[in-house]
């Protein structure tokens, strides 16, 4: 891995706005949407659980559904791919079970060598179940994977809307999520800006570095 110029960091952070008209032209190339998607997939979470789900829409119909439930915004028609980030619901031993079968596969390690790490990880989960939070705790990891998602997207050029502004009950529906294992939280338009876009050349609106970091 060879760093990139603090330049090109800082000049994609900049570059990136919550875009609010996408060209609905401009469609993300596979090459470019499977790096995409690895950012989605590498995402960090706590423990590794990765208690989460992402649906991928591409489909005009289903976007189509999903807009009036979105506060009726045009992004997420005219974007090129629509992402909903859905959490895994009651995370419990038998999940803590899978991601160490998968640990196992891919590292060679025995149940035995995790054995501490498999008590820890269900103490942990058990506990938040038992004081209601444990959906609550799986829903911040969402956020951590969204802002990956929203960074390289960045890096790459592509334009990305994070969007709160969804009936996440009536997503569950349309995607067939109601009554499984999983629901969703947030979502993300992406595609590429439309040349109309005012808010892509509006000033950013940040509090001064000194307000919101500390040195200590
Ligand atoms: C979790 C989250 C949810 C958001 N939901 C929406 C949304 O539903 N619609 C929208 O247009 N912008 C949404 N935004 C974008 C913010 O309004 C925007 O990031 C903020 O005003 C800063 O502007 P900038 O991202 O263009 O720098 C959301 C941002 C975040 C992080």
């Amino acid at each position: 891995m060879s760093p990139v110029p603090t330049t090109q960091l800082t000049s994609a952070l900049d570059w990136r706005y919550a875009t609010k008209q996408f060209d609905p032209a401009k469609k993300i190339p596979g090459d470019t949407w499977a790096a995409l998607e690895h950012a989605l997939v590498s995402a960090p979470s706590s423990f590794g659980l990765q208690p989460w789900k992402f649906f991928v829409v591409t489909n005009p119909e289903v976007k189509a559904k999903l807009r009036p439930v979105s506060w009726n915004q045009p992004q997420v028609t005219d974007c090129s791919h629509h992402v909903v980030f859905a959490v895994r619901k009651g995370v419990n031993e038998a999940h803590v079970d899978r991601f160490l079968a998968r640990q196992m596969a891919l590292r060679g390690d025995t149940p035995e060598s995790l054995a501490g790490y498999r008590g820890m990880m269900v103490g942990f989960v058990n506990n938040l179940s038992a004081s209601g939070q444990i959906d609550t705790w799986a829903t911040k990891q969402i956020y951590v994977a969204l802002g990956q998602f929203m960074a390289a997207a960045a890096l790459l050029g592509v334009d990305a809307c994070p969007m709160e502004g969804i009936n996440p009950a009536a997503y569950d529906d349309i995607l067939g999520l109601t009554g499984t294992e999983f629901a969703s939280v947030v979502a993300c338009s992406a595609g590429y800006r439309a040349a109309t876009d005012k808010y892509a050349t509006a000033k950013k609106v940040r509090f001064p570095v000194s307000d919101v970091v500390a040195h200590v």
